[in-house]
């Protein structure tokens, strides 16, 4: 991918699934990848497979909700790698809660996850961003953003944060060379959908009619979502911002099923 090379570029929650692979892409278009995830063994596992590949990767262990975890390791990033050109906010959970039963704790722990972790990371990427004149944002949303189903409260509201976020940081930062859009994956192929997948009463049929709500009759891969970041990431996408892109294999364009 060209426009990455030399890069530096911050990925959070990539000791597994679909960040793990946007660190490989990143990396692999030439950009130097800071690894962050709470799971810091992951994190280091991430970072040495893609050192094994001759790629530049290091692991930092932080739990992405909380700020000053959140402002030790971009010190931490910009101690390794002197500049961060590229941030891409990709850490989250997917807990389903029955709203009235829900706890205000667990609202703001959840929310400090899915949402409010975006602005944390953003908040300490901007000042070096706008220091070097320019950089990327890419925030990892959701098909839940623009639709959803049953059983998916509140992850649904923070998705459609995310992309709310995304509009509003663009806007914010146009001026300053800084482009953040977002993605919005349909179901890939990770290890919480998988399990979700296997725990259903009849996991085969389960798995067939996801896949059959796909217009492209499949689930999402990892490394599917991995380019549609690394391209937002890159110069190739040097006029688009505020920009949400669907990868959900055409599930948001079919009505009903
Ligand atoms: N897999 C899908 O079908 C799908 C669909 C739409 C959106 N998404 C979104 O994509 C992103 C990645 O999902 P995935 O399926 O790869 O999940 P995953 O569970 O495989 O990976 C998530 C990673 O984030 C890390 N993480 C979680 N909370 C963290 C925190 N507070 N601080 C630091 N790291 C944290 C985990 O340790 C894990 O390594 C999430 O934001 C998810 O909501 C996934």
């Amino acid at each position: 991918m060209s426009g990455l090379a030399g890069r530096a570029a911050v990925v959070t929650g990539a000791a597994q699934g679909i960040g793990r692979a946007a660190a490989r892409r990143l990396a692999g278009g030439g950009a130097r990848v800071a690894i962050l995830d709470r799971d810091l063994h992951g994190a280091q596992r991430t970072a040495a497979e893609l050192a094994a590949d001759g790629l530049d990767a290091a692991s930092f262990g932080c739990d992405v909700s909380d700020s000053a975890q959140v402002t030790a390791a971009f010190a931490e990033v910009r101690a390794r790698f002197g500049q961060i050109d590229v941030l891409v906010n990709n850490a989250g959970v997917n807990a389903a809660f029955d709203l009235v039963a829900m706890s205000e704790d667990d609202w703001d722990r959840f929310f400090a996850i899915d949402l409010k972790s975006a602005w944390l990371c953003a908040r300490e990427a901007v000042p070096d961003m706008r220091e070097l004149g320019g950089g990327a944002i890419v925030n990892v949303a959701s098909i839940h953003a623009s639709m959803t189903r049953a059983g998916m409260f509140p992850y649904a509201a923070a998705k459609s944060g995310v992309v709310g976020l995304t509009r509003t940081m663009a806007i914010e930062l146009g001026g300053q060379g800084i482009r953040v859009n977002a993605v919005c994956p349909g179901y890939i192929a990770t290890e919480p959908v998988i399990a979700k997948l296997r725990a259903e009463p009849d996991p085969a049929l389960a798995e067939r009619r996801v896949r059959t709500n796909h217009p492209l009759g499949r689930i999402g891969e990892p490394d599917e979502v991995a380019s549609a970041i690394a391209f937002l990431a890159s110069e190739q996408a040097s006029f688009i911002t505020g920009a949400t892109l669907a990868v959900d294999g055409g599930l948001s364009a079919r009505f009903a099923t």
